[in-house]
């Protein structure tokens, strides 16, 4: 087993503990045998590291990446529930990457951390690199925390986080396709078992509102980890045309998707930036080669996509629901 994990590989740029490099000692070596033969220093290394690229191996195509999946988190990948962004399924719970404008950049998130139950291991896999940019930039969310001003983190320990959505009839994602059901029940059910308040609006849309916490623990090391929507979910992160179009129709509560702190209040705009700045400081990015099988450990690095060109296909799997 060869484990690159202090060198830089080409096409790295910035400087940061992920993700760790795993090549095969000999060409042609299956991902699955190899991840099943070394799993526990392997999953040592996740939780250390971050994040683990696999360059150099056999994957075997989708059904193999599914196996893959299966081996590592010794679980089936999971279905995607209360979705924010477009994905089309390539393969039982194997989606695409989100089916999101080329042109646009995908800020750096944690996957579904604005949920009660989130996956702890997420697996990409480069099906098609695309011929330019496109990478999924990685950010070590400790280091994250580490960046942002104290006061600024006990603001949000103190009063938490708020997401709040609204599911607009004929704008955006409906809720029907969001919560995968067109049963009003059905979604109020979903959002009590998950802490999310429901209000059903006039124009049969439906607006749901979650309290979460900033900051939590990692379960294996117990490390601090900023792992929130805040940044992200904030219509300052988007465009600066998108946002300013959407806060021209809309008033902030009437937003597609929002934050606040967990209190109703208002989130500044010098706090988005300087959170979006320690983002982006601890960001670190590397080109997709194909075959290449990237896996996330979701409570210690945020992900992004870049804008690109080309065909870029990558397949996405989550793993291990984990809660606070
Ligand atoms: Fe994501």
């Amino acid at each position: 087993m060869t484990i690159t994990s202090e060198e830089t590989p080409p096409g790295w740029l910035g400087t940061g503990t992920v993700p760790g490099l795993c090549r095969p000692d000999a060409p042609g070596t299956g991902i699955h045998a190899y991840l099943t033969e070394h799993r526990a220093e392997l999953r040592a290394l996740l939780a250390q590291r971050g994040a683990l690229l696999l360059r150099g191996f056999d994957v075997g195509g989708v059904d193999g990446f599914d196996q893959t999946v299966r081996a590592f988190s010794g679980t089936p990948p999971l279905a995607y529930a209360e979705r924010s962004s477009p994905r089309s399924t390539i393969k039982g719970q194997v989606y695409t990457s989100t089916d999101y404008p080329p042109a646009e950049e995908i800020f750096l998130h944690n996957e579904n951390s604005y949920q009660a139950v989130w996956p702890r291991t997420l697996y990409f896999y480069c099906v098609e690199p695309p011929t330019t940019l496109g990478a999924t930039p990685l950010a070590d969310i400790r280091r994250v925390l580490a960046a942002i001003d104290p006061q600024v983190r006990a603001e949000f320990e103190a009063r938490g986080w708020q997401v709040v959505r609204n599911f607009h009839t004929g704008f955006g994602v409906p809720w029907q396709e969001a919560f995968n059901t067109s049963d009003r029940d059905a979604v109020v059910a979903y959002c009590a078992e998950r802490r999310i308040e429901a209000e059903w609006r006039p124009d049969g849309g439906l607006r749901t509102t979650a309290v979460r916490r900033a900051v939590h623990r990692h379960p294996v090391s117990g490390e601090e980890v900023w792992f929130n929507h805040a940044t992200f979910f904030h219509t300052s992160t988007l465009p600066e045309e998108v946002g300013a179009g959407l806060r021209a129709i809309f008033d902030d509560e009437d937003l597609p998707t929002h934050t606040f702190y967990g209190d109703g209040g208002t989130i500044p705009d010098e706090v988005l930036d300087h959170l979006r700045g320690c983002y982006r400081g601890a960001s670190v990015r590397f080109d997709w080669q194909r075959d290449d099988v990237l896996i996330v450990d979701n409570m210690l690095a945020a992900h992004a996509r870049e804008p690109f060109t080309g065909p870029r296909r990558i397949a996405v799997a989550m793993a291990e629901p984990s809660d606070a």
